[in-house]
């Protein structure tokens, strides 16, 4: 006889909870193993998903992929990352969760994979295109019996099984080390205003202000305020300072993968930091042409991996170009946090492209051998095909103004004088 295992992606909230006997009864499982990975979320939230577990009479797995995680991060902030104003903390942490759960079941030989998302979200897609790159069986049950929130709450005290305690479940709440993203109950409806309650990482934005440095080295950070911390360390220590001035929530209508369109509120108090103080050191080290093509280059990265296909040959391709330009990222950026906002007010570099001797208002000389009067030459060409444009205009007697105005009977008039060409 065989005894069929299968790895439930586990956090203890309510959709994995009720996974575990719906997987034994209607998938025939004989045994539900819980995995959880720490991605940075409160401790507390692990040790409820412990608790629950042992609760169920589970094996539990807690697995740590925190440094792994806070790197991807930072590979975001390379990227200068958001997708709709929303720096993807879940987005990120997904695809690594879903590898880690797949290392562990194939080291134990488990037989299935099953995650407890919905049918509606991005995450189901996210653990997916990584879990069916593996032979293993994947399986979603919230999703493939068509539950409900409402089923899986009276089915959960039915069963009385544990799943007090949390947020209670009146919100859908999912954080890690880099972002917190509050769902669900009024909150779907766009005209309602948040609670404060909603939020835990960020304070009201008070009148308080602080400065803060962050230090870059090729576009890692390194450093706060001169501290070399590791990067989870970094992270956690900018969401507390950040949080405490409120930096760092947003609310927004959010298009998901599969085409719903979503209210979502989310805390991420060292993302918007760093994402801030990344792009400020960009200013001064990059030049003009690669900031522009970064723009492109970012915010393809920022949708690829919102899709949670971080690991796709196009994401390495984009950061081919992201790393080379971020090795000149090297410097420090310092920060004011004031009543809810990040503001970078001061740059420093060593490869700073900015020569202040060219542009100053006081010096004759912009720079080695140029001379203010050598931009004559260019000012004279500038704009140059404008010009030309609007003399033809003038020529042929062709304003908009006029053709708007144009009444039925000069149209043909209009017709011939465009076709015929200048
Ligand atoms: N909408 C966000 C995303 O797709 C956050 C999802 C949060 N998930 C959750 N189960 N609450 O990345």
């Amino acid at each position: 006889m065989t005894h069929d295992r299968v790895a439930l992606a586990f956090s203890g909230g309510l959709d994995t909870t009720v996974c575990v006997p719906l997987l034994e009864e209607e998938y025939d499982y004989d045994e539900v193993v819980g995995v959880t990975v720490d991605v940075g979320q409160p401790t507390a939230e692990l040790e409820e998903a412990a608790e629950t577990a042992a609760a169920l009479g589970i094996e539990h797995h807690v697995l740590d992929a925190t440094a792994a995680f806070a790197e991807l991060c930072f590979d975001a902030v390379n990227a200068n990352a958001t997708y709709q104003g929303y720096p993807l903390g879940t987005a990120l942490a997904r695809p690594v969760i879903a590898e880690a759960i797949a290392e562990l079941a194939a080291e134990e030989g488990y037989d299935a994979l099953a995650h407890g998302c919905t049918g509606k979200g991005n995450d189901q897609l996210r653990f997916e295109a990584v879990w069916r790159a593996s032979d293993f069986e994947v399986i979603a049950p919230v999703r493939e019996l068509g539950l409900t929130r409402d089923w899986e709450t009276e089915f959960a005290a039915d069963r009385g099984l544990p799943v007090e305690g949390g947020d209670g479940g009146r919100y859908s709440v999912d954080s890690n080390l880099w972002t917190r993203s509050v769902e669900g109950s009024e909150l779907e409806d766009p005209s309602t205003i948040p609670e404060e309650s909603i939020y835990e990482w960020t304070q009201a934005p008070g009148d308080g202000a602080e400065q803060l440095t962050v230090a870059f080295e090729a576009g890692r950070p390194v450093a706060v305020d001169g501290e070399e911390l590791d990067p989870v360390a970094l992270i956690e220590r900018l969401n507390a300072r950040a949080g405490a001035h409120g930096v760092g929530r947003s609310d927004i209508m959010e298009d998901r993968m599969l085409g719903l369109k979503v209210r979502e509120n989310y805390e991420h108090p060292a993302a918007t930091v760093l994402l801030a103080a990344h792009e400020a050191l960009e200013g001064l080290v990059l030049t003009q042409e690669e900031r522009s093509f970064k723009q492109q280059v970012d915010q393809q990265w920022a949708e690829t991996a919102y899709e949670g296909l971080i690991a796709s040959p196009l994401v390495e391709a984009l950061e081919g170009f992201i790393d080379a330009t971020n090795a000149r990222v090297t410097g420090t950026v310092t920060l004011r946090l004031e009543g809810g906002t990040v503001r970078p007010v001061a740059r420093e570099s060593e490869v700073s492209v900015y020569s202040e001797r060219a542009a100053s208002f006081d010096e004759a000389d912009v720079a080695g051998n140029i001379t203010q009067a050598d931009a004559t030459g260019v000012a004279k060409y500038h704009g140059f095909q404008s010009r030309l444009a609007q003399a033809a205009i003038e020529r042929t007697q062709l304003s908009t103004a006029e053709t708007e105005t144009d009444e039925a009977g000069t149209d043909e008039e209009t017709t011939r004088r465009l076709t015929q060409g200048g």
